[in-house]
């Protein structure tokens, strides 16, 4: 029997923590042959080619080189770029991950031209339609042929909105394959000495959503805030490009500046933020993933948002939604400093496993 061909995009770093466990599943198997495409949505080296490096990925058999720009020209863009590629390639499936501008694109294309869509991490709902990712997902999954889920709500949410229950695969979570494959490598690395901090004596902080960031004031609120924190607690800030254009555009490096102890840094690897956060005291975070990484590392995450697409990580994990409520920053804090911070369990299924069963499951269905 002849391969089936299943390209997988890649488009910014989140995508390439789930990429690599797919990759290296499709890889193992005589029955898949998989093409790699990066649509260029990330490409600073620090924010793309290190993940590669450190995640084993193999080099992209097709680069967009897209780049950055408003909603409308990216997603366009990459559209533009991925048809001919697409009709060049000819696969037998296209496989998205996740919920960035470049998985909504591809798919949309790979649906007009009749080519199945697999979606990987599908069902996840915020119910807030402001953040950009939100539409990302629910138009994904609109069009997506097998939608593979992290969780059971997942699976609930997508039949709500009326997608057929035989599309829809309970799986796990491929970015927690990654996570437990090289937590142990990750242990090995000596970034705490570089930075002179002491395991479970120091916070982590990142930030990046629009809703936190685009903002002068709740910016410089949230920075405040934590640099406050950081009297108490060191604080390492790995800086996400957007936020570091932001910080300088609103003037507010002269605020950071105040902070000796809030340390901010340019974009990290992912072992060595993988290092920093399983030893940290605490997390303070607006990203999806890290929610999810916590929960797993069993390491406290206080997330400023209002509300998380990943709710597994309230109900059973380490995770508590503290909105961009300074107060409440400071009593989550507190408590857990107290000893009294929340532990949690490992949700249903990640354990490290789903690429297999994704891709298990994909063969069976293909043929
Ligand atoms: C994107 C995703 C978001 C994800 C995040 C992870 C969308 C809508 N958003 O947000 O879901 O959580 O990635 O990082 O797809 N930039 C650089 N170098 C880069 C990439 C970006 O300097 O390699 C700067 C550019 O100025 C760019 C800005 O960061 O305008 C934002 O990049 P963009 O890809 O538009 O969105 P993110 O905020 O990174």
């Amino acid at each position: 029997m002849s391969k089936r061909k299943v390209l997988l995009v890649v488009g910014a770093r989140p995508n390439l923590m789930k990429a690599a466990p797919l990759m290296e599943a499709m890889s193992a198997t005589t029955h898949l042959q998989p093409f790699l495409l990066h649509t260029g949505q990330h490409y600073d080296a620090n924010m793309s080619q290190v993940f590669f490096d450190e995640l084993g990925l193999p080099k992209p058999d097709c680069y967009l080189g897209i780049g950055s720009g408003s909603h409308a020209k990216q997603t366009a863009q990459v559209m533009v770029a991925f048809e001919p590629a697409l009709i060049e390639q000819q696969p037998d499936l296209v496989m998205v991950v996740g919920d960035v501008n470049s998985t909504l694109a591809c798919t949309l294309v790979a649906s007009k031209l009749h080519v199945p869509v697999a979606h990987v991490e599908a069902g996840l709902r915020s119910f807030n339609r402001h953040m950009p990712e939100e539409i990302n997902r629910i138009v994904t999954d609109a069009l997506s042929d097998y939608l593979f889920t992290t969780d059971r709500q997942a699976n609930e949410n997508l039949r709500r909105e009326g997608v057929a229950s035989e599309k829809i695969y309970f799986v796990g979570n491929v970015m927690i394959d990654t996570l437990l494959k090289h937590r142990q490598r990750a242990l090995g690395l000596d970034i705490l000495d570089r930075f002179k901090l002491v395991p479970g004596h120091y916070a982590v902080l990142t930030l990046h959503r629009p809703d936190n960031v685009d903002r002068l004031a709740v910016l410089h609120d949230l920075l405040e805030a934590v640099g406050r924190l950081s009297r108490r607690l060191p604080v390492i800030f790995p800086v996400h490009p957007r936020t570091r254009q932001r910080i300088q555009t609103f003037g507010l490096d002269s605020l950071l500046d105040g902070y000796p102890d809030l340390v901010c840094h340019e974009p990290l690897g992912y072992l060595e933020l993988l290092c920093l956060m399983a030893q940290a005291k605490l997390v303070l975070t607006d990203s999806g993933g890290i929610q999810e990484e916590t929960t797993v590392l069993g390491i406290p995450c206080l997330t400023l948002r209002a509300e998380t697409e990943r709710p597994v990580t309230v109900t059973e994990g380490t995770n508590v939604l503290i909105g961009a409520d300074t107060e409440r920053l400071f009593a989550e804090t507190q408590r857990i400093l107290d000893g009294r911070g929340k532990s949690g369990r490992l949700p249903e299924l990640w354990d490290g496993h789903a690429a297999q069963r994704i891709i298990a499951r994909l063969i069976e269905v293909m043929g």
